[in-house]
């Protein structure tokens, strides 16, 4: 079979390992978050710039809520700096920024940061940046099904028609997960979207991921055979 040369429209990644990245070093953990989210733009930029029309960030899940208070709100203050100031930046880039997941428990800073970057970048059609915090697919499933029932649909619905419900309805389904950081398993991520995804893992901590290694995923996406069953 001749080689395929194709670009993936849609790459989901769990960014893992921060923490390990820093303790390797004798750091605090938050300094591996810190180099983490350095690490998110050039990625972007460079998955834009190859082609690439969709990248998911997992960024804090549903479960990441058991971590120490001290690390949470280290997150918190980090990812609401990080919307404030590069929003500008993606929106002059045609990049469209979109929130997965709940905002129950959010601090309000961070909350108004997430429904400003998402209401000046809505008519951005180029790229589009979903960003998955306080994620979790469990949750994003149950409040699917709890909103059926709230608008008391008595019909059968197809998968079409549940999908709608998701936080994701607006996005294709990933064709790549990448997960860095050595661990093989999905983490209560995109669980249902996930389910014809190509799965690739890394052995690096997510602050060591460089371009280079989208390429890498895009050779491996190519080699890779996609049958849905078929
Ligand atoms: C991923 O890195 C970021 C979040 C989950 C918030 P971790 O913080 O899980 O880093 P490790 O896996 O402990 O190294
Ligand atoms: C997954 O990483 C969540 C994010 C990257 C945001 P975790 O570090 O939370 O996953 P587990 O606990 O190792 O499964
Ligand atoms: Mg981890």
């Amino acid at each position: 079979m001749s080689k395929k040369n194709s670009i993936p429209k849609h790459i989901a990644i769990i960014m893992d390992g921060n923490g390990r990245w820093a303790s390797k070093r004798g750091l605090d953990r938050s300094k591996g978050h810190l180099k983490g989210y350095e690490n998110i733009k050039p990625n972007v930029i460079y998955a834009k710039k190859i082609g690439i029309k969709c990248i998911t960030l997992f960024a804090f899940s549903t479960e990441n809520w058991n971590r120490s208070s001290k690390e949470i709100n280290f997150i918190f203050d980090l990812a609401s700096k990080v919307i404030y100031e590069e929003s500008k930046f993606l929106n002059k880039n045609k990049v469209r920024i979109i929130h997965l997941g709940s905002i129950d428990n959010l601090p309000e800073k961070m909350i108004d940061r997430i429904k400003k970057s998402e209401e000046m970048t809505k008519d951005n059609k180029d790229f589009t940046l979903a960003v998955a915090f306080n994620y979790g697919s469990r949750d994003e499933i149950l409040r699917a099904v709890n909103k059926i029932i709230d608008s008391r649909i008595n019909t059968q619905l197809s998968e079409e028609d549940f999908e709608s419900f998701f936080m994701t309805n607006m996005l294709s389904n990933p064709d790549v997960v990448i997960r860095t950081g050595g661990e093989k398993r999905l983490s209560n991520f995109l669980l249902w979207q996930s389910a014809y995804s190509e799965l690739i893992f890394f052995d690096k901590f997510w602050p060591d991921f460089e371009t280079h290694d989208l390429d890498l995923v895009i050779d491996e996406y190519n080699n890779r055979i996609r049958n849905f069953g078929s």
